[in-house]
């Protein structure tokens, strides 16, 4: 993990957020090359989901028409809706003080987290340790609406961009010619004050989301479940994860959330987890009606039969009023009006990108020009991903070969290739320098090409070389990205 950390670094995939003031802990900036590969991540969900989706795929045997379509909602919404989605109430890690160091330490991190003193500990395990009791902390970010910082004008970060879905359902059924069973994606920023953020992006306080609501109807919720559930394991897999790294694990009845009546994760074996375990990537979710009645009715909770009810207070109104709008939907087919069932993949864009970048880092020895063994580092990234696709080299920096490579370099540019142009250093630098970033191909003009208008491609993993025209560099390129 060091060395990804070293290599993003180094290459400007990441850095530290505002680093020159020495950082702020759970916050990072995508530079040059993250911003390009996390953007491919997103835009390769997106087309997956939204753009590309085919609208007859087969969820249980018959061919289904669905629609699928996209938001892009405000990161500060109405309070009110975090109180009937429950995260006021609910949103909480436990959190556990240390009084002799100032430590502070996520409840059920403890085992795994080093403590401040030295040598470095478990939390507890110093003589000197004065651990407090677990206590509720809601990881909600706060702030103020309006020039008053008073209650009144208290607002929250979103620490989900699921909400914003929710609350426009009925906007999108009545704007579009949407029927159930369809989808609402969007992507999106989310804040958690997370208590102890570690593991590089892994878990940090600003993030992206990559969501979709399905709404259908109940009696077809437990077969959309697991057709959504086993199609964004197989997303996965399909850009390079590779299986035995890769799990989907089903929830146990005790780890359901409190809105879930099944839930599957799809899990990485990241380089910072220990033998036999696995981080988060994305949760499939089957949420019922908890979200859509929440927003009618008010906040729900389950009664003593495990019932969903309003939840009451003293004086038995609705604890946590709903809008009241409506929020059923009408089946004009079927003339049937029903509360739609909800399957939710939830993806982390952050933790994809970051598994994508682990998955991708790969060392080994291949001869340099003079036939020396050397040592590389390659990003063996989905060409779809790499943040750069093709390079483009004059061999010597005389003889016309710079102007011709500029040609080259252009023409692969207007045609929408991410492309760059590089004459410093020995050609055996210029490669291992692309390597490093995950460039595909590798483009070289030499004296050949003077001759006969072809250029050499090079493929950064098989180190294949071979010779195409000049005038079909375009074409074959494109190919080879989009096979
Ligand atoms: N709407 C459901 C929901 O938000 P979640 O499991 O809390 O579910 C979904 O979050 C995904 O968001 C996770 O699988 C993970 O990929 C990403 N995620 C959650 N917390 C994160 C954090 N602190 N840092 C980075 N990604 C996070």
């Amino acid at each position: 993990m060091d060395k990804i950390v070293s290599l993003c670094k180094r290459r400007g995939f990441l850095f530290q957020s505002s680093e020159i003031y020495g950082g702020l802990n759970g916050f990072w900036d995508y530079g040059p090359l993250g911003v390009e590969l996390k953007r491919n991540v997103k835009d390769a969900w997106w087309r997956d989901m939204v753009t590309g989706h085919d609208e007859t795929l087969v969820p249980n045997g018959a061919p289904q028409a669905f629609n699928m379509v996209g938001l892009d909602c405000t990161i500060i919404m109405h309070p009110q809706v975090w109180k009937c989605s429950g995260h006021y109430d609910l949103f909480h890690d436990f959190m556990v003080d240390c009084r002799e160091c100032k430590g502070r330490f996520r409840a059920d991190h403890i085992k795994s987290l080093d403590c401040p003193l030295k040598p470095s500990k478990r939390p507890g395990e110093h003589d000197k340790c004065q651990l407090t009791d677990p206590r509720e902390f809601n990881l909600m970010f706060k702030t103020f609406v309006g020039a008053l910082a008073g209650e009144e004008g208290a607002a929250f970060l979103r620490p989900e961009t699921a909400q914003g879905i929710f609350v426009n359902f009925k906007n999108v059924c009545d704007t579009q010619r949407v029927r159930v069973p369809f989808g609402i994606c969007q992507v999106g920023k989310s804040f958690r004050n997370e208590i102890t953020p570690r593991n590089f992006t892994f878990r940090s306080r600003e993030f992206e989301q990559m969501e979709l609501e399905f709404f259908c109807h109940p009696s077809e919720s437990p077969a959309w479940y697991k057709y959504w559930r086993d199609r964004r394991y197989a997303w996965y897999l399909k850009h390079g994860l590779k299986s035995e790294k890769l799990i989907l694990r089903e929830h146990d009845k005790d780890e359901l959330s409190h809105y879930s009546c099944g839930t599957a994760d799809v899990e990485y074996a990241f380089p910072f987890c220990e033998a036999g375990e696995y981080g988060e990537l994305e949760g499939i979710a089957h949420r019922g009606d908890f979200d859509l009645r929440s927003h009618m009715e008010g906040k729900l909770v389950k009664d003593e039969a495990g019932n969903l009810v309003v939840e009451k207070n003293a004086e038995g109104k609705p604890r946590h009023p709903g809008s009241g709008k409506d929020l059923t939907y009408f089946d004009d087919q079927t003339r049937e009006r029903f509360v739609p069932h909800v399957i939710e993949p939830s993806a982390g864009a952050d933790r994809a990108t970051l598994a994508f970048l682990c998955e991708a880092y790969h060392e080994d020895k291949q001869p340099d020009e003079n036939g020396t063994m050397q040592e590389r580092t390659v990003m063996k990234f989905h060409p779809k991903f790499a943040p750069v696709k093709a390079a483009v080299f004059p061999l010597v920096k005389k003889n016309g070969m710079p102007e011709f490579a500029l040609d080259v370099y252009r023409d692969l540019k207007a045609a929408g290739i991410a492309t760059v142009f590089d004459q410093q250093a020995a050609i055996g630098k210029r490669y291992r320098r692309q390597d490093e970033i995950g460039t595909p191909y590798c483009i070289t003009v030499d004296g050949q090409t003077l001759e006969d208008k072809t250029v050499t491609i090079r493929d950064r993993d098989s180190l294949e070389q071979w010779r195409v025209p000049a005038a079909k560099l375009v074409e074959e390129v494109s190919t080879r990205l989009k096979g």
